[in-house]
């Protein structure tokens, strides 16, 4: 049996790079800062929910129609597309598998360079500016104070940890799929989970740090996180489901088009079932068993619920716990391990997301490899610049992730789960996901996917879009349309500058992939790819 022209070595290989791609900031920042935020048990009914009905499902159709798309020799999603629809509509349909891993990549790898910056700073002591201020490092380092004012490459500075996070990311991609992200992945996710145990062990043996506060003990610290709390009223706020299932897709890299592209390297026979189920619960280990159990408990202890509440995802990692890690003895160090920890996890996730637009550059526009890496480390250093100049209150970055960081990734899952249930069929692509399978996808499977997961997404993504676009409160009796949030910012009395731009920077994007994809699709029409044999 063939395998593709580049193709993962080993099966534990790919494995351990899906689960990397997974594992991330999403594991150890998103995700415990949100199930604290809507009150732990509540939101964690609603998160397990939307891993058993969106999660597992989708991670399931990614993999099968990512390796059926490498078996026709595509890779990228709009090629999956094309190969499985025989249409001449279909290849537009993955145009968002292109822009939306090559969009949050940009700003990703910008928190990357924090996660970096801050391990070394933490190091050498820096990170408390002045007495015990570490929002004004916050603010200078990220940039978040002030337009322009992170652009600077001092060592209290993120300019020089962004050079070095780009030149790391586009050597390993440049190194290709075996030699490249599935060696790091080999060493990192091992050396991630040490590190994570080595964290936890630190935290779970605080005991009651303060004796002046005896409530504040690592028994109440992981209560915070888990307790009910009043599930009824959680779970009867939308909010709380969209955020769950926001969570899940982030956190999986499901919708990305990077599971898709990463199965399509597989080779011809390799267990999906199996393989996906595998990553999935390496990434729940490393969010539900690690994270929670990491970030929450331990600032809750130093710091007591003030020290959580209307933290933000950022405010939490890169504010509070400095501070929780300066309390405790051998603190700086502590810290900097922490602050590894997050860039590992992060790179591992960052590599991924490149991989998608080369692929996409090298099958579709026939730019030879090492020339579609260095075209794409324009367009992305582009990018970067842009959310990195225009920093203050994080306007940039924060607009992009609620764009293509949560509603690209609804609509591109969505059309993945319909065009696997109703495009290929369930029983057809059942036989595919079971070729070479070790074990069995249970049946109950096959109305959920082809029923209740698009119907839950849809459902879900209407919510999303009545609550966060026209800004409705759900109230039927009185009801108020007025655009909050971020379109608020594109709309409202008082636009944002920064947010258009940035929305107008998703639209360009966007209009120049689907040129692409139109080239694309004239190139494989006249010279398609070779199938591997089987
Ligand atoms: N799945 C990645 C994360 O959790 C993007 O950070």
């Amino acid at each position: 049996m063939s395998a593709p022209k580049e193709a993962w070595s080993s099966r534990l290989g790919v494995i351990l790079a899906v689960a990397g791609s997974a594992v991330g900031l999403g594991n150890f920042l998103r995700f415990p800062g949100l199930a604290a935020q809507y009150g732990g048990g509540a939101f964690m009914i609603a998160y397990f929910i939307s891993l058993l009905l969106i999660g597992i499902p989708i991670c399931w159709t990614e993999w099968t129609l990512g390796r059926y798309g490498g078996r026709q020799g595509y890779h990228s999603t709009s090629g999956i597309f094309h190969a499985l629809m025989k249409k001449p509509w279909a290849k537009y349909l993955g145009v968002i598998g292109f822009v939306v891993p090559v969009i949050i990549y940009m700003y990703y790898v910008y928190i990357e360079a924090w996660a970096l910056g801050y391990a070394v700073n933490a190091l050498v002591g820096n990170l408390s500016m002045e007495g015990k201020d570490y929002g004004a490092f916050f603010g200078k380092f990220t940039g978040a104070s002030s337009d322009g004012v992170a652009l600077r490459f001092g060592l209290r500075d993120v300019g020089i940890f962004v050079l070095i996070v780009y030149v790391l990311n586009f050597f390993f991609i440049y190194r290709g799929i075996s030699k490249g992200i599935e060696m790091v992945c080999k060493y990192a996710m091992p050396a991630l989970i040490f590190i994570a145990i080595i964290i936890l062990a630190r935290v779970m043996t605080l005991g009651t740090p303060d004796p002046m506060k005896p409530d504040q003990n690592v028994v109440n610290g992981l209560a915070y996180m888990w307790n009910p709390g009043d599930v009824a009223a959680g779970l009867k706020n939308p909010q709380l489901w969209l955020a769950a299932a926001g969570q899940i897709f982030f956190s999986l890299s499901v919708g990305f088009g990077v599971i898709i592209t990463y199965a399509s390297y597989l080779r011809g026979k390799d267990d999906v079932v199996l393989s996906g189920l595998t990553a999935t619960s390496a990434n729940e280990f490393c969010e539900v068993g690690l994270g929670g159990l990491i970030t929450v408990p331990a600032a809750f202890m130093f710091l007591g619920t003030a020290g959580i509440v209307g933290q933000g995802t950022f405010g939490l990692g890169f504010n509070v716990l400095p501070q929780v890690f300066a309390l405790m003895p051998a603190g700086h160090l502590f810290a900097s391990i922490f602050f590894v920890l997050l860039f590992i996890a992060a790179v591992t996730s960052s590599l991924s997301m490149l991989q998608p637009g080369i692929a996409f550059l090298e099958e579709g526009l026939g730019i030879e490899r090492k020339a579609s890496v260095a075209l794409l480390g324009l367009m992305t250093a582009f990018g970067t610049l842009f959310i990195w100049y225009f920093s203050k209150d994080l306007k940039a970055l924060d607009t992009l992730d609620f764009w293509v960081g949560t509603v690209m990734l609804f609509v591109q899952a969505t059309i993945l789960v319909i065009i696997f249930g109703w495009g290929l069929g369930i029983p057809r692509g059942w036989e595919i996901a079971h070729e070479g399978a070790e074990m069995r996808i249970p049946n109950i499977f096959k109305p959920i996917i082809k029923y209740i997961t698009p119907m839950y997404l849809i459902t879900i993504f209407v919510m999303f879009l009545l609550q966060n676009v026209f800004g409705w409160n759900y109230s039927l009796t009185d009801p108020i349309f007025e655009p909050t949030g971020y379109t608020k910012d594109l709309i409202g009395d008082e636009p944002n500058n920064v947010a258009r731009l940035s929305v107008g920077f998703i639209i360009i994007v966007t209009g120049f992939a689907l040129v692409f994809v139109n080239i694309a699709g004239k190139r494989w029409t006249k010279n398609p790819p070779v199938p591997l044999n089987d």
